[in-house]
């Protein structure tokens, strides 16, 4: 019993949050190049606020994220050192089509990946790509307006079918889209959706999400055709939401508010619109634009496995005059039997195992945590160590429920990969120093720092739960204080 011996355990990351090089190597312009750091982020990535030229007042962190443009042979190894069966990182659009619509791809961009792949494999890891993680060309939102038009389906196939055959034989997971179910509330970097005065914004993001799905219907296609050993996974920005009290009405909300976030990844694993959506999307006054041959794209390509992003649990109220708190851009009433981080995310890992059961019930595929873990302010000590026990003890407690999960309830779970795994830019805030990683980059939000990598105690222990395949959670305080900043548990030298 336990973790199949095959547990694909790793690390995820995002490229626009962690590579840099925005504007190297022929890349082009993306809509989240033009997410600031403050309190316009938010009205910009909610398409509230049109931004399509650089503030020379604001600061983007993302411009240079952590350089793993720069980094990544020393960042993989640094990841094989802990460990990693896989490592999850997204392909940035613009860097193999620098506006979204050119005939041919950019090579430089396509070696960049190669490289990056092959490095992995190296080491024997395998990648799990996501091929669009919150990133559309900027060309294409002003040509377009993202997502709404259409015409981005065939955009992004080409991307899709440029990534499936050039990387045949050496990636075998791909994720078509990063949390489809984010359209809902961040627009703009899920989709390069702007919004305009008036318009119906439900019929407009319910547009572009129609179009991501048959985009990702037919990726799943092209994928199976190019490589039948490829296996591709939606993904959902999971975790389920509880009533606030046994009142039938606040249930009643739950269950609302549930159908909300699996309505996109009901389409993706079933191949059709529950009718519970076509209702959903009457009473938004919204009319999903089906072409024709819409229907049988869906329903004769469904993803093979359902991936999710699990962070907290959320809190429905019947009563909508309720305070309500936020995390990972979804509103939740507050759960007071919960710890909160120190951005305000709530703390609970038996709801990780709630929601692994809910989705293995509703699917029936397998299941694959592709993010999970805690940004938290990180010190260094005066001998250099940074002694991360909050991030390791909300690890701890997650993968104990995982366990559970597989365990006792039989959940068919393929990996694990944390968010993060190296300390990057927050989608939601634009904060580096809002830190998930193993990894410590000296670099700040204000762009201050040499991008120097350094471990932190989570890596040893990370380190450890791999090599037991998930049987020893414990903190060791042996992992040797005088060591873990420079060499850890290194047991040879690659
Ligand atoms: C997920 C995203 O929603 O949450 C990531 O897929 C994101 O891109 C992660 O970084 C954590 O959120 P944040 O706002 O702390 O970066």
């Amino acid at each position: 019993m336990g973790f199949p011996k095959d547990f694909l355990w790793g690390g995820a990351t995002a490229a626009n949050q962690c590579e840099g090089g925005y504007d190297k190597g022929g890349r082009g312009r993306a809509n989240v190049d033009l997410m600031p750091l403050g309190e316009k982020r938010y009205q910009v990535g909610t398409g509230k606020l049109k931004m399509t030229t650089f503030d020379e007042q604001a600061t983007y962190p993302a411009h240079t994220g952590v350089d793993m443009y720069h980094h990544y042979k020393e960042d993989i190894a640094l990841f094989a050192e802990m460990g990693f069966k896989t490592y999850r990182f997204s392909i940035a659009w613009t860097r193999i089509f620098p506006n979204g619509d050119e005939q041919e791809p950019n090579e430089a961009g396509l070696t960049f990946y190669e490289n990056l792949i092959d490095e992995c494999r190296r080491y024997d890891i395998e990648p799990l790509v996501t091929i669009n993680h919150f990133d559309c060309p900027m060309y294409l939102v002003e040509k377009f307006g993202g997502w709404r038009d259409r015409q981005m389906i065939d955009c992004y196939l080409k991307l899709a079918e440029t990534l499936f055959t050039r990387f045949k034989e050496k990636v075998n997971y791909w994720l078509p889209f990063n949390e489809i179910n984010m359209i809902l509330h961040f627009p703009f970097v899920s989709a390069g959706l702007c919004f305009e005065e008036g318009e119906n914004e439900k019929q407009v993001m319910l547009t572009a999400v129609h179009h991501q799905l048959v985009a990702s219907a037919l990726a799943t296609k092209l994928a199976h055709e190019i490589d039948p050993k490829n296996q591709i996974g939606c993904m959902l920005a999971a975790g389920s939401y509880y009533p606030e009290t046994c009142k039938p009405t606040d249930y009643w909300q739950a269950i609302c508010d549930n159908r909300e976030s699996y309505l996109f990844i009901d389409v993706q694993s079933w191949g059709y619109y529950p009718a519970y959506g076509l209702k959903w999307a009457e009473k938004q006054g919204a009319v999903i634009p089906f072409a024709e041959g819409d229907r049988e794209i869906l329903q004769n390509h469904p993803v093979d496995f359902i991936s999710f992003s699990y962070y907290s649990s959320r809190v429905s109220s019947a009563d909508t005059t309720k305070t309500q708190t936020e995390s990972n851009l979804f509103a939740s009433v507050e759960n007071p039997y919960l710890a909160t981080s120190e951005w305000g995310w709530q703390i609970d890992p038996l709801g990780l195992r709630a929601t692994l059961n809910e989705l293995s019930d509703r699917y029936r595929k397998p299941l694959f945590i592709v993010e999970n873990g805690l940004g938290a302010l990180d010190t260094i000590d005066a001998d250099g160590q940074i002694n991360d026990d909050y991030r390791i003890n909300y690890l701890k407690a997650h993968i104990a429920e995982m366990k559970k999960a597989i365990d006792e309830d039989g959940v068919n779970l393929l990996g694990y990969t944390t968010w993060g795994c190296i300390d990057l830019v927050s989608n939601g805030t634009g904060e580096i120093n809002k830190r998930y990683g193993f990894i410590h980059v000296d670099r700040d939000n204000f762009g201050q720092g040499t991008y120097k990598r350094t471990r932190k105690k989570s890596f040893c222990w990370y380190q450890q739960v791999i090599s037991s395949n998930g049987e020893n959670l414990t903190i060791n305080e042996s992992y040797n204080k005088k060591k873990w900043g420079t060499t850890c548990l290194r047991i040879q030298e690659i």
